[in-house]
């Protein structure tokens, strides 16, 4: 295995998109940022330099982080941010994950510009379940802003609305040929005929779960957030924000120039959305016309969520995966948006959600806040009290109809920092329960320092009596983050063998705002590999 010094510099650096050239924080002076690319077992240092006037920290999406959480990076769960002028050395191993992962910063919207690629290959010898790829790129969608993104995000607050949404979608950063000024810069991926080309498709979108389809070709899906899956052919994918999915497709039709497009997939009825659509050019080299215009493919209506359905329970382990099957610790956790009452001391301009009312959202009804001088990482390792609590609860407040026409007065969220204490070694079973207290969406629901097992998905409420039945237990999918279906329900298991601090929260960040997360706290083991390392001695402070 090696070691990877890496050297991130965030800073300022004009980019031109959509005819007009921004200030835009970057790493390395690159948008999207530089590719990693190393081995599963291989031990990654990447000295962070803060030369931008914004707090930011770095989290490597996906990477289970196994006893070294300090190096996970949300702002206020395992560490404070690196303030303009300092630095921060983050340190941490690759074990037993292969395939795609990526960076972001995790501190307000920052994310909008500042992520890359994290490609795993095999270890050195090993060699991957399916046939070699002739090719191997990276496709990641983002999203743009043609205002600073932090200024929407703060506007936002200010009113307590939903922000502006964006004015591009993006594939590795270009928007494509379909908007103004972006042509020439549209990017082009190369394929020969015959040949197998492994795409890692990322959606590193703010807030947009995104279709994606290449004209004419199928899409072969072998992996997804870093860990294999059982092969199976779709024309389409869908991604939430935060996913990834490793395709093989195929130079099998005649050599010529075919569309890659992604756009909206907007399973809220009343939410307003970017209905753009982002474009590359999948390039044949012995096409004989390059200048020819390139076939579209046909995308599915925005809301088509039969199609996502259709496609995520296609998702199986490869093999035969380890389940947890006795349950020490069952959650049943409701995730929701919600509106809040316009505070008696607010003016009008401060409660611009529906009905003057500012928009919240929570778990379980309560909506998480950040706290602001201590991470939680570090309050819990040096035992102070006072910066959170323990009390998260396991179940929702009371007996409810969650996905029905609900009265909006049940639901208040009560804001707090709390967290769900979990003991080394726990076998945990969360049910995830999609709300419709405000309105009902997609939401891609992420865990920290964690794969876990989709045991089921469906609609409506979760029954116990009649959907434990449905449970996958031979090959259930391992994911980091799964798409919770719009009134509807997802189970997920895990086993808490990863000491910290670990949140999970909606990877929409518009959500994450609003309240949508709620802390595990997984106790240390006994054994010496069991334990939370010391903390490094850089680690910021707040
Ligand atoms: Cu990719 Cu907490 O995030």
């Amino acid at each position: 295995a090696k070691t990877h010094y890496r050297g991130f510099i965030i800073q300022e650096t004009k980019v031109k998109r959509l005819c007009k050239t921004h200030n835009s924080i970057t790493v390395n002076g690159q948008y999207p940022g530089p590719t990693l690319e190393v081995h599963d077992g291989d031990t990654l240092v990447i000295k962070v330099v803060n030369r931008g006037k914004y707090n930011v920290t770095i989290h490597w999406h996906g990477v289970r982080q196994i006893r070294t959480a300090w190096a996970d990076g949300p702002e206020f769960i395992t560490q404070c941010p690196i303030r303009p002028g300092k630095s921060y050395t983050y340190r941490f191993t690759i074990s037993g994950q292969v395939g795609t992962l990526w960076w972001h910063a995790h501190s307000s919207w920052l994310r909008a510009t500042v992520y890359g690629a994290l490609i795993i290959r095999p270890k050195q010898g090993d060699s991957y379940p399916y046939p070699k790829p002739n090719r191997d790129s990276v496709i990641m969608l983002g999203e743009w802003w043609d205002a600073n993104p932090i200024d929407v995000i703060n506007e936002a607050r200010r009113t307590g609305g939903g922000p502006n949404v964006s004015d591009a979608y993006t594939i590795n950063g270009q928007p494509g040929d379909l908007y103004k000024c972006s042509s020439k810069d549209t990017i082009k991926v190369p394929v020969k005929s015959g040949e197998t080309h492994l795409l890692r498709v990322i959606n590193a979108a703010l807030n947009q779960p995104l279709f994606f389809r290449i004209a004419k070709h199928k899409f072969t899906v072998v992996g997804a957030d870093a860990s294999y899956v059982k092969p199976f052919t779709t024309s389409v994918l869908m991604l939430g924000p935060g996913q990834t999915t490793d395709v093989l497709i195929k130079g099998d039709q005649t050599p010529g120039r075919y569309y890659i497009a992604a756009r909206a997939y907007a399973s809220a009825p009343i939410a307003p959305f970017d209905n753009t659509t982002t474009t590359a050019i999948l390039e044949y080299k012995a096409a004989k016309n390059t200048s020819s215009k390139p076939i579209m493919p046909t995308l599915p209506a925005f809301n088509d969520t039969k199609t996502v359905t259709a496609f995520t329970t296609k998702f199986r382990s490869l093999g035969k995966p380890d389940v947890p099957k006795r349950i020490d610790e069952h959650l049943h956790i409701t995730v929701g948006l919600g509106i809040n009452k316009c505070p008696p001391n607010f003016k009008a301009s401060q409660c611009q959600a529906p009905n003057r009312t500012r928009f919240t959202a929570s778990m379980n009804n309560v909506s998480f806040v950040l706290p602001s001088k201590f991470s939680l990482l570090q309050a819990h390792h040096h035992g102070l009290s006072s910066v959170f609590t323990t009390d998260f609860p396991a179940k929702p407040p009371k007996k409810f109809d969650y996905t029905g026409n609900i009265s909006r007065s049940l639901w208040q969220p009560i804001p707090g920092t709390k967290v769900y204490k979990l003991k080394y070694g726990s076998n945990v079973e969360v049910v995830l329960q999609n709300t419709n207290v405000f309105t009902s969406e997609n939401h891609p629901i992420h865990l920290h320092g964690y794969d876990f097992y989709v045991m089921a998905e469906g609609f409506g409420n979760f029954n116990p009596k009649t959907d434990t039945a449905k449970f996958n237990l031979v090959d259930p999918p391992q994911r980091n983050t799964v798409g919770l279906p719009p009134n509807g329900w997802a189970v997920i298991r895990f086993v808490a063998d990863n000491p910290g601090t670990w949140i999970m929260h909606c990877h929409l960040d518009v959500h994450i705002g609003w309240g949508l997360a709620m802390v595990f706290l997984v106790e240390n083991g006994v054994g010496h590999l069991e334990k939370l390392e010391q903390p490094p001695k850089d680690l910021p402070v707040c």
